[in-house]
């Protein structure tokens, strides 16, 4: 599957020139969502299907305002309201969708792989917009381009994600993203809740929050995702929170002062991250959400529009 003619599926098949050129991109992209017209008529008589089938809100709507921003038009599915309800499968939808002429689908599916699958059914670009605990490609592009705004550049970083790594798409697309620098990769959370083996993926493993803060520029809240879980990682909410949950005296006593927060959302507050933290000085979160349009505006130029 290649980069961008067919669409983009996940991070760990890009090069580093890939990442470049979409993060290149996405920057030009910005100055667009700051002007009163906030429209170019990149990808005018394009049309772009959002196909959820999972819940989302940031990556819908901004890849929704993305579009529209580059002038295509654009057709939003989730399947509540819809004929899967009365038993109509997944591909046999999005074929229905695609009968009507659409030039690319975005798409969030529970099922690992689903984004794959169904590119290899249909002759249009399919773009990732997070399936299960696979990958989620545009948050790790968007979080990368967060950090090179923040420190000018990637290389040289210490990146520390924090949380629950085993089910956390947004993990494994970043630790894909960020070993094509030359960055410092720490992961933080219970035993239970980081992959047996990781280390081979290039990334050091921590088990205390305040031993893996120190010394790192960005450090990454996840969210649990209990939606994903049978139960029985750690022993109660009130416990994690108390030994992986960030607050602003851990983090002001152990990071150093120029470190700054991010999180993918939805955020769990009082859980991972205390309100402080998510709405202090350091936070870069709403920033994060700010990049998610331009990124998703590169990638949707880059894929529809055939724009490298
Ligand atoms: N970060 C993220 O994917 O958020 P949503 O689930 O709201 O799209």
């Amino acid at each position: 599957m290649s980069f961008p003619e067919r669409g983009l599926i996940g991070i760990r098949a890009l090069r580093r020139e890939d990442i470049e050129l979409i993060l290149r991109t996405a920057r030009s992209m910005k100055d667009i969502s700051k002007r009163d017209v906030k429209k170019v008529p990149a990808l005018r008589g394009k049309t772009v299907a959002n196909l959820f089938f999972e819940p989302s809100t940031r990556t819908r709507t901004s890849f929704e305002l993305a579009a529209k921003r580059l002038s295509a038009d654009v057709v939003n599915f989730s399947p509540s309201g819809s004929s899967m309800a009365k038993g109509e499968l997944m591909l046999d939808t999005v074929k229905n969708i695609l009968a009507m002429n659409v030039d690319a689908l975005v798409i969030r599916a529970k099922p690992e792989g689903a984004c794959e699958f169904i590119s290899q059914h249909v002759d249009v670009p399919v773009i990732n917009a997070g399936d299960g605990m696979h990958e989620h490609p545009t948050q790790a592009l968007l979080d990368a381009l967060t950090m090179e705004e923040q420190f000018g550049t990637l290389d040289g970083l210490k990146v520390l994600i924090v949380g629950d790594i085993l089910h956390s798409r947004v993990a494994r697309s970043n630790i894909y993203l960020l070993k094509n620098f030359d960055i410092e990769i720490r992961v933080c959370g219970p035993p239970t809740l980081i992959p047996r083996g990781i280390e081979s993926m290039g990334v050091k493993v921590f088990y205390h929050l305040q031993e893996a803060l120190e010394g790192v520029n960005v450090i990454m809240m996840l969210r649990i995702q209990m939606e994903r879980m049978q139960g029985g990682h750690f022993p109660s909410i009130h416990e994690y929170s108390k030994f992986w949950g960030l607050t602003a005296e851990i983090l002001d006593r152990h990071a150093p002062p120029d470190a700054v927060v991010m999180h993918p959302g939805p955020l769990n507050r009082g859980v991972e991250i205390t309100p402080d933290v998510a709405d202090g000085a350091r936070s870069v979160i709403l920033y994060q959400v700010e990049n998610g349009v331009a990124v998703r505006m590169a990638v949707l130029y880059l894929v529809v529009g055939g724009g490298r």
